[in-house]
């Protein structure tokens, strides 16, 4: 039987949040994001571990109390550039002791709202896939192209567009493989998956799953977990 782990990329320095403590850090709610992702992941128990990857010179990790977590949490400090480095890092780090058809499922540190009914989706769905999948949610707004001097150029019909998030859900060594030829740029897993030629399978989810990226959306990240478990 294959095994689930989960892959915490948490080594990213949130630029695009400002400040000076790492986004994935910030308090939400009396504990920090990455401890409401870890919450959240940890919540489905097909779940075996919670793989964290730090960025080697993380500082702000060790002033923290993860003791609720302590049995499932494996902690790797070799956290790279880029998030894709980060991932592929994480995976060969994994391989020592992860079968190559195990399960990772890659979440965002700073993704702490993850319903755990689409958790449970994408682990049903993606359990006996060939190639694996990811959540997503179908695009709501209408969306325009802009030119160069941003006026509308095209409005591009959103029927079969999807936005996607994480978890993202491969086999160990199918990932690892992908990774070490795709470039350092992929902004998610299922990309490099797709460049073998293979096609990801989408879970739909829905925008409270949503990424921590700029300054405003802590407040609605917080509004979102109060009524998360309704
Ligand atoms: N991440 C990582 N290693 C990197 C870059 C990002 O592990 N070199 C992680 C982040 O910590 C985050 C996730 O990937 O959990 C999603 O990335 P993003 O939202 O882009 O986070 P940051 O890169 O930290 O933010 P920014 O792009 O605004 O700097
Ligand atoms: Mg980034």
């Amino acid at each position: 039987m294959s095994r689930f782990h989960a892959l915490i990329p948490a080594a990213g320095s949130g630029s695009r949040m400002g400040g000076i403590q790492p986004k994935q850090y910030l308090d939400l709610g009396g504990r920090p994001v990455i401890a409401h992702s870890f919450a959240a992941l940890s919540r489905d128990t097909r779940i075996d571990r919670l793989v964290v990857v730090l960025s080697p010179g993380d500082a702000w990790w060790d002033g923290y109390d993860w003791s609720a977590w302590q049995e499932r949490l494996h902690i790797l400090r070799c956290g790279g550039v880029t998030r894709a480095e980060t991932v592929l890092n994480g995976l060969e780090a994994m391989a020592g002791w992860c079968a190559a058809d195990d399960w990772v499922l890659v979440h965002d540190a700073a993704r702490p709202c993850l319903p755990a009914a689409a958790l449970g989706r994408l682990l049903d769905e993606v359990a006996s896939d060939a190639v694996g999948g990811l959540l997503a949610a179908p695009l709501a707004d209408t969306l325009k192209r802009a030119d160069a001097d941003t006026r509308v150029e095209a409005t591009v019909p959103r029927a079969g567009l999807w936005q996607a998030q994480t978890p993202q859900m491969f086999r160990h060594g199918q990932l690892r493989a992908a990774l070490r030829t795709a470039g350092a740029d992929m902004t998610d897993e299922a990309s490099a998956i797709e460049q073998l030629g293979l096609r990801p399978k989408l879970v739909e989810s829905d925008s409270r799953n949503l990424k921590v990226t700029y300054p405003q959306d802590l407040r609605l990240a917080s509004l979102i977990l109060e009524h998360l478990h309704d």
